[in-house]
């Protein structure tokens, strides 16, 4: 690897994508959120109505895709889609597009694009295990189920959504558990991860514990 690259993997609602942002931004790196990928494809899928149990149909459209992905947020044609991909039912629907070998593959191949372009903080479930085996620094963010849930919950409220906290708590396991025993890439700590629970920390404080794990102070 010509650029450094740091990776965050772990759980739905580990606050995996604020740590990175934030920690992207200290060390002047470049923020990647892998999940805002697999999002946009299936954002475009639904819209186009394009059959989520059918590979060769969502291969041919994320190769057609014009998806743009600037600091905390994501374009699709032009259109800002960062809170469109956060629907409840995108995020339910993601995981047909996570368990397509043909797009996960172009998928990998402009995450790994990023990193030859800049120094990368990125985040997601397989970025340590299968996208940057070579990564400076591994990490496996966890948190409490509970608090997890409790957290995004937490953020539904806030954006107006009237979900039930043991709704969120229901989706959040189901989605664990199928990214954790999909066939290809799926979510587990590198061997070489450090996992981070940040069950009663601030995102500051990951945040902070991170960076000094990255940069040793001398
Ligand atoms: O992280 P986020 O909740 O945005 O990810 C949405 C879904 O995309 C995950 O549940 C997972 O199925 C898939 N994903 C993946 N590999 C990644 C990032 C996300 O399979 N690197």
């Amino acid at each position: 690897l010509v650029h450094r690259v740091v990776t965050i993997d772990g759980p739905a609602g580990a606050g995996k994508s604020t740590v990175a942002r934030l920690l992207a931004e200290r060390l002047g790196w470049r923020f990647l959120d892998t999940g805002a990928m697999y999002r946009v494809v299936t954002l475009a899928a639904l819209r186009g109505e394009v059959a989520l149990d059918d590979p060769e149909a969502l291969d041919r459209l994320a190769a057609r895709l014009e998806a743009a992905f600037p600091p905390g947020r994501a374009l699709l044609g032009g259109e800002d889609v960062s809170q469109a991909i956060r629907d409840v039912a995108v995020t339910r629907a993601s995981r047909f597009i996570a368990d397509c070998a043909a797009v996960r593959a172009r998928l990998v191949a402009w995450q790994r694009a990023f990193a030859d372009a800049a120094d990368v903080v990125t985040e997601g479930r397989d970025q340590g295990t299968v996208v940057f085996p070579d990564a400076a620094r591994k990490f496996f963010v966890t948190a409490s189920e509970v608090e997890r849930a409790r957290r995004r919950h937490r953020e539904l409220q806030a954006k107006g959504s009237d979900t039930t906290f043991e709704a969120v708590l229901a989706d959040q396991q189901a989605r664990d558990a199928r990214d954790a025993s999909r066939a290809i890439a799926p979510m587990k700590p590198a061997d070489d991860a450090e996992t981070v629970d940040t069950t009663g920390l601030t995102i500051d404080q990951v945040v902070d514990l991170l960076h000094r794990k990255v940069l040793p102070s001398p």
